[in-house]
């Protein structure tokens, strides 16, 4: 188990040496090459993040590994590989962008891998294995350690891309989960680095979704929990590139909102506000978010919000608010 182990880590960290040295110095990855230009990947930043590309054919890493004398049935297990028939193992990543993911300590552990058109999967994971734990695991966290220990706060993204691009950005204290929601694990290592976190989902209905479902176990374990909002149909890196690092920075990290107040401006899509009825219901609602505060100022805060929002009277909100604590207990 334990040299099984050390043989993957070091086969993980050879195959990312080749990956990365065929995207940069051969034919086979021209092509990948120009792809991550057009994206906006400098080459100063595929070394950063050790960006590679795994050829189409179907047994480079196969032989490369074989010829090191790694056993190829661990190999297939790692996820490196793929199995082709009885003892016949091919290439796991065919013709697709290696993002290298890491453990804590910045061990290379597992591989995304990005088709470079409209392939399917989009991207490609290795699977779960002796050295990769998906709901452990944070890209990026082993070098936004740093940053998020000096800043207090850590920004949780969806992807991939946007951490790279936000790192571009000066944005140095980004993570991101392997394409899944953040588990307790996730939440627990966190925890011992920061106690804010800003979430910059996509802004997509999909993200917005999935920043609503991470809120309620990033509350549970005390974290400040604050939400970033983009543009429909753009994530980080498109906005990134779109608008530049700056405004990235100032319109759109510096301006996350508590997770309260996220949950109370997601709740407005489910109203047409227009209607008296609707609007009732509504605030009906945003009280039941803001009855669950412990903090008394901050009730007052929200209310405050609804009473500035709305044409209600904080007295009778406030009122409100107060039945509903008291039904809730
Ligand atoms: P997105 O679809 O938002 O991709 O999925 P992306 O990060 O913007 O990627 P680019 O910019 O198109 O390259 C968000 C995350 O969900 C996971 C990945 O972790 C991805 O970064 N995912 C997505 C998968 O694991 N498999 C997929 O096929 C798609
Ligand atoms: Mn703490
Ligand atoms: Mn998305
Ligand atoms: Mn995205
Ligand atoms: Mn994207």
């Amino acid at each position: 188990e334990q040299k099984d182990k050390s043989d993957l880590l070091r086969a993980h960290e050879l195959s990312q040496t080749l990956f990365h040295y065929i995207l940069k110095n051969t034919a086979h990855g021209k092509i990948a090459l120009e792809y991550l230009n057009n994206r906006g990947f400098s080459l100063k930043l595929m070394n950063q993040f050790q960006i590679g590309y795994a050829p189409s054919m179907r047994n480079t890493l196969t032989e490369f590994l074989h010829k090191r004398d790694f056993l190829l049935p661990l190999m297939e297990q790692g996820g490196l590989l793929s199995k082709a028939g009885q003892q016949q193992y091919v290439d796991r990543f065919r013709d697709r962008i290696i993002f290298p993911i890491t453990n804590a300590r910045g061990k290379v552990i597992a591989f995304a891998g990005r088709a470079l058109g409209d392939g399917q999967p989009k991207y490609l994971n290795s699977p779960e294995t002796i050295l990769f734990n998906k709901s452990k695991t944070l890209y990026n966290f082993y070098q936004a350690k740093t940053e998020i220990r000096r800043t207090g706060r850590i920004v949780l993204f969806e992807g991939y891309a946007d951490v790279i691009k936000a790192w571009s950005a000066g944005v140095l204290n980004g993570v991101a989960t392997m394409g899944t929601a953040v588990t307790g694990e996730h939440a627990t290592t966190l925890k011992r680095y920061a106690d804010q976190i800003i979430l910059c989902f996509d802004g997509d209905e999909a993200g917005q979704t999935a920043a609503i479902k991470n809120l309620s176990i990033l509350e549970k374990m005390k974290f400040q929990v604050y939400v970033a909002m983009l543009p429909d149909q753009m994530d980080p890196d498109e906005y990134i590139t779109a608008h530049g690092s700056d405004r990235f920075k100032k319109e759109i990290v510096d301006n996350a909102v508590t997770a309260t107040k996220y949950k109370m401006l997601y709740l407005r899509k489910e109203f047409r506000l227009n209607d008296a009825n609707e609007r009732l219901r509504y605030i009906r609602s945003t009280l039941k978010i803001i009855a669950e505060l412990e903090s008394p100022t901050e009730r007052e805060h929200y209310l405050k919000e609804i009473t500035n929002d709305f044409d209600y009277s904080f007295e009778s909100l406030k009122q409100e608010m107060f039945e509903i604590r008291q039904e809730a207990e």
